[in-house]
């Protein structure tokens, strides 16, 4: 467990996560008074436990790519806990040995789904998607809620066919895909997430007699034992529920912001080729979950930045602190669209997201289109009325009403 800096400081008296904010654009104030503090500083989790929360850019980096790091924990009940979530609430059973192996295998077997190939393939498609997705908020017209019409559909329409998922059961697996990811009621996580993949294991069955050109066929094809097919089936539920639940709060999120500053959203309008790079400036400032950070265990002691990180100590990489550290970026709370910035909203190292390279085709093709046909668009409510989950691990928002 990490011991407090000051011999004073007692647990208790640790800054407790997660931090409030305002609104959605904001960055918990806490976050910034404890890189202020140090770039790996003590704090209580949502649990109460003791971890080191990571909000210093260069620190973040190097920890998101140490091997000497990882979910599984040597002595799990012995393990910092960080909230109710059964994703990132604790650790994930797995031995620093059998972590790394099954970590490869499962790297291994995603790979193909996600080449830049497939992506490329992909883009068309999801611009008329997005097209699509347009003329359906322009014909709920003025007042409408851009993320029912637009920001959830989307992804949970591309995820669907690149796994071979019939949308036409969204609303099934939509409710387990937000059930697992509850911070409150771990009976319905545990249990929606079972029905998922349950779910999952009944596509990939199928796809031994109705085969096609996706991920849910390719994992029939590799598999004739049913265990290797429900350890695939739980694989494809983690891959349903990351295109619902992750490139959503940054469709919303960006709209936004760019709605903030409605010189760029006016730029981007009159020319659309700028959104490749505004979509890497919205991702290095959307923070929508309001968590507390990716989640690892020291495997070994650690010296970094003057911090001694214990053998079984938790640790939470905030990507979102690390995305405005002034170290890395000049005015970081600035919106500066031809930042390019090197971000580390995917990650970085060998848990990078396999899913960027598809996230970012879809928030691009949505910011090229959406401010060219919309130039007058603007929020419906002030930005502080805009509700967000706090009840969900991803975090975001419920609605978006925005009028023209
Ligand atoms: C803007 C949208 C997205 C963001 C910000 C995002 C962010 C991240 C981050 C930060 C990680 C690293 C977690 C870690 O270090 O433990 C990650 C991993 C992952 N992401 Fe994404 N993601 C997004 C979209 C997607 C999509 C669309 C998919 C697939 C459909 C996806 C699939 C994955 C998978 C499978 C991993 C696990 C990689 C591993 O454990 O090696 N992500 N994502």
């Amino acid at each position: 467990m990490p011991t407090t800096q000051s011999t004073e400081t007692t647990a208790e008296d640790l800054p407790r996560l997660p931090f409030p904010r305002g609104d959605v654009l904001e960055l918990a104030p806490l976050y910034e008074q404890m890189r202020e503090r140090g770039p790996i500083t003590p704090v209580r989790t949502p649990a109460g436990d003791v971890a080191w929360l990571v909000t210093g850019y260069a620190e973040a980096k190097a920890l998101f790519a140490d091997t000497r790091l990882g979910r599984g924990h040597p002595n799990p009940e012995q393990a910092a806990k960080i909230s109710g979530s059964i994703i990132f609430g604790g650790p994930n059973g797995e031995t620093p040995d059998t972590e790394r192996e099954k970590h490869t295998r499962m790297r291994r077997l995603l790979a193909p789904a996600f080449s830049a190939r497939r992506m490329g393939r992909l883009r068309e498609h999801i611009a008329e998607l997005v097209a699509e997705r347009l003329d359906a908020l322009e014909a709920a017209g003025p007042g409408a809620d851009l993320h029912e019409v637009l920001s959830f559909p989307l992804p949970v329409l591309v995820i669907c066919e690149l796994l071979g998922v019939p949308f036409a059961d969204r609303e099934r697996f939509s409710g387990w895909s937000e059930g697992l990811s509850r911070l409150d009621d771990r009976e319905r996580a545990e249990r929606d997430a079972a029905q998922l993949a349950a779910y999952m294991r009944e596509l990939i069955d199928r796809k031994d007699t109705e085969p096609g050109e996706d991920v849910l066929s390719d994992f029939a094809r590799m598999s004739e034992r049913s265990e290797d097919r429900d350890g695939l089936a739980g694989l494809g539920a983690g891959l349903l529920f990351a295109g619902h639940e992750t490139t959503v709060g940054r469709i919303d999120v960006g709209t936004v912001l760019l709605l903030s500053r409605p010189e760029e959203w006016a730029a981007l309008g009159a020319d659309p080729g700028r959104a490749d790079d505004v979509v890497e400036e919205i991702l290095r400032m959307a923070q929508p979950g309001s968590n507390a950070g990716i989640l690892r265990y020291a495997h070994d002691d650690i010296d970094l930045a003057g911090t001694n990180i214990a053998a079984g100590d938790a640790i939470l990489l905030s990507a979102g602190a690390a995305n405005r550290d002034p170290r890395e970026f000049d005015d970081p709370d600035e919106f500066e669209g031809e930042r390019r910035p090197a971000h580390l909203a995917f990650g970085h190292g060998p848990y990078f997201c396999i899913g960027a390279s598809l996230a970012r085709v879809e928030l691009t093709e949505v910011f090229r289109a959406l401010p060219a046909r919309f130039p007058g668009l603007r929020l419906a409510v002030p930005r502080t009325d805009l509700e967000l989950r706090n009840d969900v691990l991803t975090g975001g928002i419920r609605s978006l009403p925005v009028t023209w």
